[in-house]
């Protein structure tokens, strides 16, 4: 199977394209839910989006963006958590953004006050707008800061660099993350005029400029989706090739992977994921921001480990309630502990704090099928992959909220050789 542009960099991409004066060019454009929600969301803002339907690339043309009203911005946004990243942007072409109230994958509270920090440090004036959100202006413009981030956060980091890079002046970010998907942002901004360091220890440095050009941008592939293929392969004794997957970006998975008895070939084009046959080996595992072990990779590898020889601890300290999914597995016949402890060593937010964040999971257990309501995008997925591993016939339900993330993951499956059956319930 393919994989497309990362989920995880191509709205933010899309986002970019506001801060060009000349229409921007994005390639490797996977059909899924969050593209087409920030593409009504850049039209209603008066950006010209346009779909090449032979190759899928975008072609985004700002020269006519405008205000939109609070109702649109509700109406379209969906369940994204992407328009937040829309208020520098906007605040430098109109002095003035409305977000809406946000949603994303029910994980952990999922707050934005750093991302609201992180605009007021610009300069920016952030004022409750109703039921429907909130109003940010910029009165005076926006200045480039020194920031501090509490935490490496994804978001936040990109919120400074798609505010600083038209601020005035020079702004310096520390603790940043930079996970490859800012790499690629930072990449496409340079190409847009920005100018951009990254250095030492988490600090990016950004000297603002009066105005930025179109780029033109072939998407990294979606390491995310890779690794979720990889899992599906353990689980289900597959073997499975990923065309598109990049090692580079990959490292700490794949370590892992081989960790825990999968094996994996590495070609130009991709990767080949496959269970060598014999036991999978059990494991001790922490989240952590790259590049440690991508948070988004645990939930479908916990469904491998259900079928792992032995006990295996994981610790995650990225979301602080991103093992919910469990519980359906273990309805499925899985032995997973849940507890609020730390069960590692990385300093983590959630200790004490009664979040069941560290899972203990003792297997192998045969897995049997069963009724799931999906929770979020990679929880669902983990549960799909489970259903095709266990014995009978699972019925899942809320699969819209995979098309967040997965491009034509029904096809993928079927091709794969998956029984699976779509119905429309009334
Ligand atoms: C991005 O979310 C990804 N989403 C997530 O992908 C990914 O899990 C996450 O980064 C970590 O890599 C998108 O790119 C659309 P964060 P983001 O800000 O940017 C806390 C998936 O399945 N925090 O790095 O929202 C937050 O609650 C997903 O593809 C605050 O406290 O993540 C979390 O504990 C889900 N206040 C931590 O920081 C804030 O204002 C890291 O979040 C912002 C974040």
């Amino acid at each position: 199977m393919t994989v497309r542009g990362a989920k995880n960099l191509v709205p933010k991409a899309m986002v970019a394209a506001l801060l060009g004066d000349s229409p921007s060019v994005l390639r490797n454009v996977p059909e899924i839910k969050d593209v087409a929600v920030v593409t009504s969301l850049l039209k209603i803002h008066g950006v010209t989006v346009t779909k090449d339907e032979a190759t899928g690339d975008l072609t985004m043309d700002p020269s006519g963006t405008k205000t939109a009203t609070s109702n649109e911005i509700d109406t379209h946004a969906g369940d994204s958590r992407i328009p937040i990243l829309f208020c520098g942007p906007l605040l430098h072409s109109l002095g003035e953004a409305l977000i809406p109230n946000l949603g994303g994958c029910k994980i952990g509270d999922r707050p934005i006050d750093f991302h609201l920090d992180v605009l007021r440090h610009f300069g920016a004036v952030i004022d409750k707008a109703g039921p429907l959100g909130t109003s940010i202006r910029a009165p005076h413009g926006l200045t480039g800061a020194k920031i501090s981030l509490p935490y490496p956060s994804v978001g936040a980091t990109e919120q400074v660099l798609l505010t600083a890079v038209r601020a005035k002046g020079t702004t310096e970010v520390e603790n940043a993350a930079i996970e490859p998907e800012i790499l690629d942002l930072i990449s496409l901004l340079q190409k847009m005029g920005a100018i951009i360091t990254v250095g030492r220890d988490r600090v990016i440095r950004i000297i603002g400029v009066d105005r930025l050009n179109g780029y033109n941008h072939k998407a990294l592939p979606d390491r995310n989706e890779s690794a979720s293929w990889a899992s599906a392969a353990l689980v289900t004794n597959g073997d499975i090739y990923v065309e598109g997957a990049a090692q580079r970006d990959l490292t700490a998975f794949l370590h892992t992977y081989r960790q825990i008895g999968g094996e994996f070939e590495v070609t130009d084009g991709g990767i080949r994921f496959f269970h060598p046959g014999g036991e999978l080996k059990p494991l001790i595992l922490e989240t952590d921001v790259h590049p440690g072990f991508m948070t988004d990779w645990q939930q479908p590898l916990v469904v491998a480990l259900t079928q792992a020889s032995g006990v295996s601890i994981i610790h995650e300290t990225v979301y602080e309630n991103r093992f919910g999914f469990t519980n359906a597995l273990v309805e499925m016949g899985a032995k997973v502990q849940l507890h609020s402890e730390c069960l590692g060593a990385i300093p983590c937010r959630f200790g004490q704090r009664n979040f069941q964040h560290s899972a203990v999971i003792t297997g192998p257990t045969p897995l049997v099928g069963a009724d799931i309501d999906i929770p979020d995008l990679r929880g669902g997925f983990s549960h799909l992959i489970a259903a095709l591993a266990a014995e009978g016939t699972s019925r899942v339900t809320g699969i819209e909220l995979i098309n967040r993330g997965y491009e034509k993951f029904m096809d993928k499956l079927t091709d794969l050789g998956a029984r699976v059956e779509m119905n429309e319930i009334a």
